[in-house]
């Protein structure tokens, strides 16, 4: 890849108050929200006319601005701080969800932590601390999610499903990633997590499925992208040639939470400028 190759690409824009609001009144928890994917995931139901919970763990003035944006445009947006890996502190959100907000029918499981080693140095901690974000947490919220699904059953005014799951996983639960054992593991956990959730409640009309970013510009991964040399090195791996922006990860959590997608059942959307293409076969092979 030439060294010229811009660190910033012109990706579409999507108007920041979409007139059409397509999750009108539908409540959404997000977890994870304050940044990276979450934040914009957040913005983006608020924007299509969600109730948004920004939960989050570590900075609540980020929560407060992600909130703060999302009721310039309208809907209402509420901030809940819990540990998604333990059981009293989620379900606490989930009642709070319930006594401010009334409702809820889309959760979106994003909270996710890497913490990188070679695998013989990998602490048992930093073994379990990423199983108990990025697969716990997803396990706990989902099932506090679906107990009020299936208490609430289907409003035809808000959305013909009772409910929606989406997994925010990764490229990672299908391409290996040495250096990374204990991420790609819990990533490769939750796609079987989601589907096999999926085949379950099905029947009740309640949609799971996941969205798999690649390489998004975010804080989690800002040291393959904000150098020249980390930014050179990262493009082959994208036959798109460019690094995703989070906007675009939004934009797809909205339709797959949306009536939109009704029939979208148990997938991963690959979200990753074709970086699940095996791009080393561009030219070899
Ligand atoms: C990771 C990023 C990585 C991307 C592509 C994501 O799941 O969180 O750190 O850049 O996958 O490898």
């Amino acid at each position: 890849m030439p060294s010229s190759t811009p660190l910033s690409w012109p990706t579409p824009e999507a108007p920041s108050c979409p007139i059409l609001k397509i999750l009108q009144g539908q409540v959404a928890l997000v977890t994870g929200a304050s940044s990276g994917i979450g934040r914009s995931i957040a913005i983006a139901l608020g924007h299509a006319g969600a109730n948004v919970v920004i939960n989050y763990l570590g900075h609540p003035d980020k929560a407060e601005s992600v909130a703060e944006e999302i009721r310039r445009c309208g809907s209402k947006a509420i901030t809940a701080l819990a540990d998604v890996s333990k059981p009293d502190q989620v379900e606490a959100m989930f009642q709070k969800t319930i006594s401010e907000l009334g409702r809820l029918d889309i959760l979106v499981n994003n909270a996710g932590i890497q913490l990188d080693a070679a695998f013989e140095d990998i602490t048992l901690d930093q073994w379990q601390r990423v199983m108990d974000v990025n697969l716990t947490g997803p396990f706990l919220c989902s099932q506090e999610a679906v107990r009020i699904f299936n208490k609430q059953g289907i409003d035809p005014t808000l959305s013909c499903a009772a409910g929606k799951i989406i997994c925010i996983s990764s490229v990672h639960e299908v391409i290996p990633w040495a250096g990374h054992v204990n991420y790609a593991a819990s990533k490769g956990g939750l796609m079987l997590l989601m589907k096999s959730l999926a085949q379950e409640v099905a029947p009740r009309r309640i949609r799971v499925n996941s969205i798999a970013p690649g390489a998004i510009r975010t804080p989690i991964n800002s040291a393959a992208w904000s150098t020249r040399e980390a930014y050179d090195a990262l493009l082959p791996l994208i036959p798109q040639k460019r690094i995703g922006e989070p906007e675009e990860i939004g934009r797809a959590a909205v339709w797959l939470a949306s009536d939109q997608s009704d029939y979208v059942h148990g997938i991963t959307l690959f979200v990753d400028g074709g970086m699940t293409l095996y791009p080393g076969f561009e030219t070899g092979g």
